[in-house]
């Protein structure tokens, strides 16, 4: 997590810049934000908090200079305050460092950069790599070499950006299991931890792989390998707007995320044909693997009910931090489907490592370029456009769409493609009523827990929809297999407990309400989301999210999470927490 920029401009001020383009990463982290740039000297300001709140307080974009870096922080090493902000700098304040990533062996390179008097000032790992730095320099090395020797002492993970007043008019950038992507503008480059910071600046970037340095200064910029050998990159065009990335009118990103759910099912459809070849590409699979993490585990969970329903092929769903204890498992007749919207998440990059030694890997990804689709044999790309908003929505449908192409292809089951062009109005209609799941979220806003239920495919959208209200409203959600209440959470339910029961009409429909006739009878207040058709789930809820009576339970997942979405989106609102950054979590989780 964390996220960070560089820029070398003409004649612009670079502050103004640089403050701009974090802002468009204060997704991957809001802890505290910094901006260092270069004149004479290095000018550093840093603040904690969010980024809005700190340049209230110091005014960040009141630095001269026209070169620079700035860095947003989710927290790892040492608390969230103005002196674990980055930049961080040497004793000399020569040289200023941001860095994205873990450095592991931080505790022995601080004693002993301690114990040759070197003075720390922050609690972060990050802070020995501006001494290490510094320590080259003095000796009489340039700032290209003296990174490059301080990155052979480190262990760990990272994406740096570094600035030395004794080679003004320069950045030196270079990642290891953090991304870091490169921008080409007219006169004007850029380093950043993401493509958003720098599409208002430029649509031209290199994707920067592991163990590699880039160079930018006023005449443009120089990739190298860790020997200092200089490598050719391509340059890749990106086809995102920066409106793409912007609010367009909505007061939160999670809300326009949400709202843009049809168009990314109808662009993720026409992944069809891609998809298909892809299919065909596979070797002799005798079993599936999904591996992932969070909403992309949630996803991963719908796959399993649907390969095993229409192939009968056995499918596990494994969380990518626990990847490794079953990695022996797998072999060359198990495909190993990565499901990442970021493509970057450290647990799941482990994973997919593992995983490719034995056997064929593919990655379902919504980021071009990002680290997952340079490592897997197979690449499907999830059309949702930019995701902002720290808890995802649109992504998540779209790699469900994925998912379900999958499966119609590797079962010759075309016409679930077919059922899928009509999920995109089945979302319309949930969207086109939020202000019915609004009025339901102001009912429920002060409860402190809640408890989501489903059966079969249903079981993972109860999942997701306890996940989106954990994560933005701070209320605890539990979701659980709507069968498995009565094997012991059924204790816990009480007069007035909210349940959350999702019912669409399908083979699972009549076991699901007897359940929730079981929670009703110990005083629950059922909520439901089920067909607005469907009169006996209507009598059995207190408030009922009606979906179109059409939707079949093999189709319903991807319609299903909306008004889910909507639920935990209004509660959060009505409690006044900022949806698309909620405390303690970033968009990426870049660390394992
Ligand atoms: C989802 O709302 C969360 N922000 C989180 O669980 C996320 O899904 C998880 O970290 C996985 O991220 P990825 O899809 O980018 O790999």
């Amino acid at each position: 997590m964390c996220g960070i920029v560089g820029c070398i401009l003409k004649d612009e001020k670079a502050a103004p810049v640089l403050l701009d383009c974090v802002k468009k990463l204060e997704y991957r982290g809001y802890d505290s934000i910094g901006i260092a740039t270069s004149s004479s000297k290095i000018n550093i300001k840093k603040e904690k908090g969010k980024i809005s709140e700190a340049e209230k307080k110091v005014g960040l974009s009141d630095l001269p200079g026209n070169m620079g870096i700035a860095h947003v922080r989710w927290a790892t090493h040492g608390i969230p305050t103005r002196k674990n902000a980055h930049p961080h700098t040497d004793c000399t304040e020569k040289i200023a460092v941001v860095h994205n990533g873990i450095i592991e062996n931080y505790n022995e390179l601080k004693h002993q950069l301690i114990e040759e008097g070197h003075i720390f000032k922050s609690d972060t790992d990050t802070e020995v790599i501006p001494h290490l730095i510094e320590k080259y320099m003095s000796n009489g090395m340039d700032l290209e070499s003296s990174v490059r020797n301080s990155l052979d002492q480190i262990h760990g993970s990272y994406a740096l950006a570094v600035i030395s007043t004794d080679e003004p008019e320069k950045i030196v950038g270079v990642r290891k299991e953090s991304p870091l992507i490169v921008g080409k503008g007219e006169g004007k480059y850029f380093l950043a931890s993401d493509v958003p910071a720098i599409l208002k600046h430029t649509d031209n970037v290199i994707y920067l792989e592991d163990g590699e340095m880039v160079i930018l200064d006023k005449s443009g910029v120089t990739v190298k390998n860790m020997l200092g050998e200089i490598i050719e990159k391509e340059i890749h065009i990106i086809e995102w707007t920066p409106d793409m990335a912007e609010k367009g009118g909505f007061d939160h990103f999670m809300i326009k995320e949400i709202h843009e759910q049809p168009g990314a099912v109808r662009d993720t459809l026409l992944e069809s044909q891609d998809i298909e070849k892809i299919v065909s590409e596979f070797g002799d699979i005798e079993r599936i693997c999904f591996v992932a993490c969070g909403t992309s585990y949630h996803a991963s969970l719908i796959g399993k009910y649907l390969f095993e329903s229409l192939m009968g092929l056995p499918t596990d769903v494994i969380l990518a931090s626990e990847f490794k204890y079953s990695a022996k498992a797998m072999n060359d007749k198990t495909l190993v489907i990565f499901i990442s919207q970021s493509g970057e998440t450290a647990d799941t990059l482990k994973a997919l490592r593992m995983a490719k030694k034995t056997s064929e890997t593919l990655v379902v990804v919504n980021v071009l370029g990002s680290t997952a689709t340079r490592e897997a044999k197979h690449v499907i790309y999830t059309r949702a456009g930019p995701e902002i908003g720290v808890a995802a929505t649109k992504t998540y449908v779209s790699q469900l769409t994925c998912i379900y192409i999958l499966a119609a292809h590797m079962s010759n089951r075309l016409d679930l493609v077919d059922d899928l062009h009509k999920v995109p109005q089945y979302m319309s209609d949930v969207l086109a009523n939020e202000e019915h799941i609004h009025n339901i979220a102001k009912k429920y806003k002060d409860v402190p827990d809640f408890f989501f239920i489903g059966r079969g495919l249903s079981y993972p959208t109860a999942l997701e929809g306890a996940l989106k209200l954990k994560e933005i409203t701070y209320i605890h959600g539990e979701g659980y297999a709507a069968g498995e209440l009565k094997h012991g959470p059924l204790a816990l339910i009480d007069d007035g407990v909210p349940v959350v029961a999702v019912v669409p009409p399908g083979n699972s429909h009549d076991k699901t309400l007897s359940n929730v006739e079981e929670v009703r009878a110990r005083g629950a207040h059922v909520i439901s989301v089920g067909s607005q058709d469907d009169e006996i789930l209507k009598s059995e809820s207190h408030d009922l999210m009606g979906m179109d009576g059409e939707i079949d339970e093999i189709m319903s997942p991807i319609s299903y999470i909306v008004p889910l979405q909507l639920f935990a989106y209004y509660i959060s609102v009505e409690k006044g927490i900022d949806p698309d950054k909620p405390k303690n979590l970033a968009k990426c989780v870049t660390v394992e």
